[in-house]
C-alpha cells in the first residue's frame, strides 16, 4: 500500500471531531494537536510497515472467550464470551441484509482466533463460501504469508508453529490439533493491513466497501495504541451499517515508547505531558462523538462498551 494513501483526514470527519471538541475544550489548541497526532500516527504506520510490528504484541491472539485469559487453544471448547455475542449479531444481520454481504471486522484483531472459531461454524462457513458474509481482521504492518514452512503450515499456522518453540504467545505450546484447526480455517478470515484512515477512505485491502457496511465492529486492546482515538471512533461510526453493533474495550490510552517521534520529512514531534493529555482527551472527545453520530450505547455486555448505530 502506498505510504501517501493513509495520510488524509476526510473533511466530514474533521468537522465532526472539531465540533465535538469545541464542546469540551479550547478548539484551536485541540486542532493543532489533532494535526500533530495525525502526523505521529502516520509515522507509526510507516514504521510498523517497514519493521513488521504486527507480530510483536503481548496480547495478539484475538481470542475473546475470556478477556483475562487470552492464550487459549484455538481448537478446543465451544464458542463462548464475545464469540456468542458476535454470532447473535451475525444471525440478525444475515436475516436483515438479504443478498448484501454481512461484514464483521475485528479492528486490531491480531491472529484472529475468535474470528476463525466463529467463521468455522458450518452456518457461517457456508455464508462465507456463498459470499454472504465477510469475516475480517485488521492489523497494522502485518499480513500473514502464503508461503508454507517445512511442515506445510502457512499464514497464521506458520507463525504459531514458529513461535511455539519460543513459547511467546502461550504458556502451553499449541497442539498439533490447534495448528491443523488454524491451517484449515484461516482462509475463511480476510486479513487486512490497515490504519483507521485507510479503513474510512476505503484504501485498505478489504474485499467489500466498508463505509456504512460493517455489521459487527469489534476492538480489544487495539484502539488504545492509536494516536488518533477521536478519528478512529468517528471512523467507526461512519463504517457501521444501520443497526450495526460496535464493541469497544478501550478505557484509556496506552503509553508510548520514547519521548520523541521522527516524521518522514525530518521533523521531530516531542511526546511531552501536554501531548499525552491531548491524546487522552481525544479519546473522551471520540467517545462523546459516537452518540452525536447516531451510535448509542446499549447495555448488552457489562465490561465491554456496546453501541448500536440507529437506522
Ligand atoms: C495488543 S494487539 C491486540 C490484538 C487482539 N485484539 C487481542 O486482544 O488479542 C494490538 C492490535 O492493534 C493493532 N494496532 C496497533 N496500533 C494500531 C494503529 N495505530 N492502527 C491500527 N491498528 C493498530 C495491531 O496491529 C494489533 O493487531
Amino acid at each position: 500500500m502506498s505510504e501517501m494513501l493513509h495520510s488524509s483526514l476526510q473533511p466530514d470527519l474533521r468537522r465532526a471531531i472539531l465540533e465535538e471538541a469545541s464542546q469540551q475544550t479550547e478548539p484551536a489548541t485541540y486542532e493543532s494537536y489533532l494535526g500533530e497526532r495525525l502526523e505521529v500516527e502516520n509515522a507509526i504506520v510507516d514504521f510498523s510497515r517497514n519493521h513488521g510490528e504486527g507480530t510483536a504484541w503481548t496480547y495478539s491472539t484475538g481470542d475473546y472467550r475470556d478477556r483475562y485469559v487470552p492464550n487459549l487453544h484455538p481448537s478446543s471448547g465451544s464458542l463462548s464470551g464475545m464469540e456468542l455475542l458476535w454470532t447473535k449479531q451475525l444471525d440478525r444481520a444475515l436475516k436483515a441484509k438479504g443478498d448484501q454481504p454481512v461484514v464483521l471486522l475485528d479492528f486490531g484483531g491480531g491472529m484472529g482466533f475468535s474470528a476463525m472459531r466463529v467463521a468455522s461454524q458450518p452456518i457461517y462457513k457456508k455464508a462465507i463460501q456463498d459470499r454472504r458474509l465477510v469475516v475480517a481482521v485488521s492489523n497494522l504492518g502485518f499480513m500473514p504469508q502464503d508461503e508454507p514452512d517445512a511442515d506445510g503450515y502457512t499464514k497464521i499456522a506458520r507463525l504459531m508453529q514458529a513461535d511455539n518453540q519460543a513459547r511467546r504467545f502461550t504458556p502451553q505450546p499449541y497442539t498439533e490439533q490447534d495448528l491443523r484447526f488454524v491451517q484449515d480455517n484461516q482462509n475463511l478470515v480476510t486479513f487486512v493491513d490497515a490504519s483507521v484512515l485507510e479503513l474510512y477512505n476505503d484504501t485498505s485491502s478489504a474485499p467489500v466497501p466498508l463505509k456504512n457496511n460493517i455489521d459487527i465492529l469489534h476492538e480489544s486492546r487495539a484502539l488504545t495504541h492509536t494516536q488518533v482515538p477521536d478519528i478512529a471512533l468517528a471512523t467507526f461510526a461512519g463504517l457501521l451499517s444501520p443497526g450495526g453493533v460496535l464493541y469497544l474495550d478501550v478505557r484509556r490510552m496506552s503509553g508510548l515508547r520514547g519521548d520523541a517521534i521522527d516524521l518522514a520529512d525530518g521533523r521531530t514531534v516531542t511526546i511531552d505531558e501536554k501531548y499525552r493529555e491531548q491524546r487522552e482527551l481525544s479519546l473522551e472527545v471520540g467517545l462523546s462523538l459516537l452518540p452525536r453520530m447516531g451510535v448509542v450505547p446499549t447495555s448488552e455486555q457489562p465490561g465491554t462498551k456496546t453501541y448500536v448505530r440507529h437506522t
